[in-house]
């Protein structure tokens, strides 16, 4: 099976998660050898280097086929790396509108190209995450989606003549509720130009899967309408319980297509391939006007996506999503319109007279280590790295979890990635002949996660045991290891009925924050201070509290709480609400940053005082059920002040970026 990565924000993941969705990937089951460390960051033209951690496909690449899938070819035939997606027939048949990352790795504008790949055109380039264009009927227009203005996802009308644009969504008239979620998805022309069609998740909640007791978001979706110019913004149709995604006219302009899914499935329908495939989804349709007269054309099991009228007949073409049947499907196939599978194909477009189809095929490569980036901080250079990135400012030398390019095990190197030493290897601990043991690192609910530096850079601490959901079946302890890796031990020799991880080093090196679980009550135990000289633990918190980090002043320490959660609820919450905390190690001054209701989670220090985490607060940035092997894809890096002042967004991707970490100049 293929991919899955590491779910950053995932390590609160609900205790009602049965099959932990993170597996870490051998780079030789892709069949070829990814060079893990081909690049030596240089960063010295900037302030430094900016590294980050993105789950997302590989790459991505447009192919054009006959309806039946036969005489498939590249679009354009020169290209072979980087994300070419969403892929649109313009309505005159000769153009692809598409969404390209090929100003740099993450960053999407809107081209189109002629059918046959000559004539690549811009169409909207802007830093912010640009998607999912499509060109009016009368070919005057473009619809499109654009964090542009405000980094949440808005409909927006480009005029092709004047070059003009507006959004439609972030009006008087439109906007919604600034708490709620505020995606704005896949807009799509009426035949006759004057309505477009799109889904949002506009004034619903931040609601956890498993019935709200899971960390991740699911998402509901309904379905609006509104004048390019702005009027008549209306909801055409809704369905409590269910998301309704991905709209498309029929060719009378009549009746709007769509997919259905129930919200709870939203969540597995974009995870591991094996809960896609265990997902069901059907294609329906409403009469326009009156939002009533729902038609559903599909049944059994199978997620159906990527719905569309062919040509201006009655059959419908859709995408399977998942399992041995993935591929194009009909409900009235033909001679040219007959069902075929091709894994890993999505977002499929059919030309207007129906004979061609246009569609993007993932690719799973994992990202070398140190790749470059799109950097949306010009003073920054934007570097991809593995989990845990934590730099030793006495060293200047970086210790990382190596999860998708390694087995998580810890690794130490300079900052630049050259000279690596193997310093904590699970398996010097683990044995590599036990299955359980084998599982957890496979599976990648296991590892050494979170190393810190002690204050001379000789040794790190780290949490080694089962996390995520697995925190409720099994151990995990904190061990002390030399760098060099010659030499480590057990250092919390935790029982087996608690889970303590995730340490972090007080600058002076003579104490230890981390989080303990009680794994017999499945509820969590908050923070704990270790004293190294005395040997004396503390409690700190009593919180659903993790991943805590010492200030590089010693002066506080940060962290992620479940702000619903209290001792009664004991294993669960009742609402998905993660804040960042800071709080002095004597326990006192316990601080809330003000935030969104949205996750916000997984905060670490930078070299100069300030805080970086992954927020949801700007939501997902795609119907998330079209999305594949991702957990949070709404996650965004921010940064602020340690007091919660000048907030920013440092990155505006579509995909679930996370684990940041800054390296000035002078640490390279
Ligand atoms: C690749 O194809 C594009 C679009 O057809 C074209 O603009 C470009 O010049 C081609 N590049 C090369 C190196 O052939
Ligand atoms: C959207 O348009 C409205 C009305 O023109 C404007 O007030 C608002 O600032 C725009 N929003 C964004 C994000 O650009
Ligand atoms: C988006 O930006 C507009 C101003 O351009 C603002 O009025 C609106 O509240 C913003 N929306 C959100 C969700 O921040
Ligand atoms: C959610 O709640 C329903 C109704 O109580 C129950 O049937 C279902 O098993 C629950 N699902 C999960 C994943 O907890
Ligand atoms: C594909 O479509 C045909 C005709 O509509 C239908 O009978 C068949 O069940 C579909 N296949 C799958 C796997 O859903
Ligand atoms: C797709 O693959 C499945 C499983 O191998 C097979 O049962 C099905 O017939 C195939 N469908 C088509 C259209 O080839
Ligand atoms: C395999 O590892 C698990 C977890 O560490 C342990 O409980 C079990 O006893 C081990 N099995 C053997 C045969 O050593
Ligand atoms: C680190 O190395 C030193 C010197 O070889 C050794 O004495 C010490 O026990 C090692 N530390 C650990 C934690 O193994
Ligand atoms: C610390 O927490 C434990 C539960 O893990 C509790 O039994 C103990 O009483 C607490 N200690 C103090 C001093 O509050
Ligand atoms: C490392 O951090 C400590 C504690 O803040 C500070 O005193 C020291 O100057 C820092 N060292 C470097 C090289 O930045
Ligand atoms: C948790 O959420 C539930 C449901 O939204 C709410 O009733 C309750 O007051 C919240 N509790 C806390 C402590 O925030
Ligand atoms: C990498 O970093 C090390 C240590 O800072 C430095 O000695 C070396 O020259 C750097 N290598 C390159 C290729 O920049």
């Amino acid at each position: 099976m293929l991919l899955p990565v590491f779910a950053v924000l995932t390590l609160f993941a609900g205790s009602a998660v049965a099959e932990c969705p993170f597996k870490y990937q051998k780079p030789d089951d892709l069949g070829h050898t990814v060079d893990k460390y081909p690049q030596t960051p240089d960063g010295s033209s900037k302030k430094g280097i900016f590294y980050m951690n993105r789950i997302s496909p590989g790459g991505s690449r447009l192919y054009v086929a006959n309806s039946d899938g036969s005489n498939m070819k590249p679009l354009e035939s020169n290209k072979t790396a980087g994300f070419d997606l969403h892929p649109s027939w313009s309505p005159d048949g000769q153009w692809v509108v598409f969404t390209s990352e090929r100003r740099g790795d993450g960053q999407a504008d809107i081209y189109r190209i002629k059918s046959d790949g000559t004539e690549l055109n811009t169409l909207v380039q802007t830093d912010a995450f640009d998607d999912a264009g499509t060109i009016s009927p009368d070919g005057t227009k473009l619809a499109y989606v654009s964090t542009l203005g405000n980094f949440t996802t808005n409909i927006w009308v480009k005029d092709l003549r004047t070059g003009q644009t507006h959004n439609l969504t972030d009006t008087a008239a439109t906007r919604g509720d600034p708490a709620s979620p505020q995606g704005h998805f896949r807009p799509a022309w009426s035949p006759d130009s004057e309505w477009i069609a799109f889904s949002s998740d506009r004034n619903t909640d931040w609601t956890g899967h498993s019935n709200g007791t899971g960390w991740e978001h699911t998402q509901t979706l309904s379905i609006y309408a509104i004048r390019p110019n702005g009027s008549d913004f209306r909801r055409v149709v809704s369905k409590p319980g269910y998301s309704l995604g991905t709209p498309q006219w029929s060719p009378d302009g009549r009746r709007i297509l769509f997919n259905v899914v129930r919200t709870e499935d939203t969540y597995n329908a974009h995870g591991i391939s094996s809960s896609v495939a265990r997902v069901t989804g059907q294609v329906a349709s409403v009469d326009f006007h009156t939002g009533r007269d729902i038609v559903v054309y599909t049944s059994g099991d199978h997620l159906k996506v990527g719905q569309h009228w062919i040509g201006n007949s009655s059959n419908i073409g859709y995408l399977i999503k998942g399992g041995d049947n993935e591929g194009i499907n009909y409900t009235l196939p033909d001679s040219t319109h007959s069902a075929f599978n091709l894994t890993y194909l999505r977002d499929p477009s059919w030309s207007p007279d129906g004979t061609k189809l246009v569609f993007e095929v993932l690719s799973w490569d994992v990202r070398s280590a140190g790749k470059q980036l799109f950097s949306w901080d010009e003073e920054w250079e934007y570097r991809f790295i593995d989990t845990f990135p934590l730099l030793s400012n006495t060293t200047g030398r970086i210790a990382l979890t190596e999860k998708q390019l390694g087995n998580s095990s810890v690794i130490t190197s300079t900052g630049n990635l050259t000279d690596q030493i193997d310093s904590f290897d699970v398996y010097k601990v683990w044995s590599s002949k036990n299955k359980t043991n084998e599982e957890w690192v496979e599976t990648g609910t296991g590892g050494a996660f979170q190393p810190t530096w002690n204050q001379d850079g000789s040794q790190i601490a780290v949490g080694l045991g089962v996390w995520f959901a697995g925190r409720n079946d099994d151990t995990g302890t904190i061990y002390l290891a030399n760098t060099t890796g010659n030499g480590f031990q057990d250092l919390t020799k935790t029982p087996s009925t608690l889970n303590a991880g995730f340490p972090s080093f007080s600058p002076s090196g003579n104490k230890l924050v981390y989080r303990l679980w009680d794994v017999t009550s499945q509820s969590p135990l908050g923070l704990r201070i270790l004293d190294l000289e005395t040997g004396r633990t503390t409690n700190l918190t009593t919180g659903w509290d993790n991943t805590p980090g010492w200030s590089p002043d010693g002066e506080r320490i940060v962290f992620t709480r479940q702000v619903n959660w209290t001792t009664e609820y004991g294993s669960r919450w009742y609402a998905d609400r993660f804040d960042i905390m800071t709080i002095r190690p004597d326990g006192s001054d316990l601080t809330r940053i003000p935030d969104s209701l949205a996750n916000d989670a997984h905060a670490v220090w930078s070299y100069d005082g300030r805080i970086l985490w992954s927020s949801g607060q700007y939501a997902f940035r795609d119907e998330c059920i079209l999305y594949d092997q991702t957990f949070q894809p709404y996650g965004q890096i921010m940064v602020m002040d340690a007091d919660g002042s000048n907030k920013r967004l440092l990155t505006d991707s579509m995909w679930e970026d996370s684990m940041p970490m800054y390296l000035p100049k002078d640490a390279l």
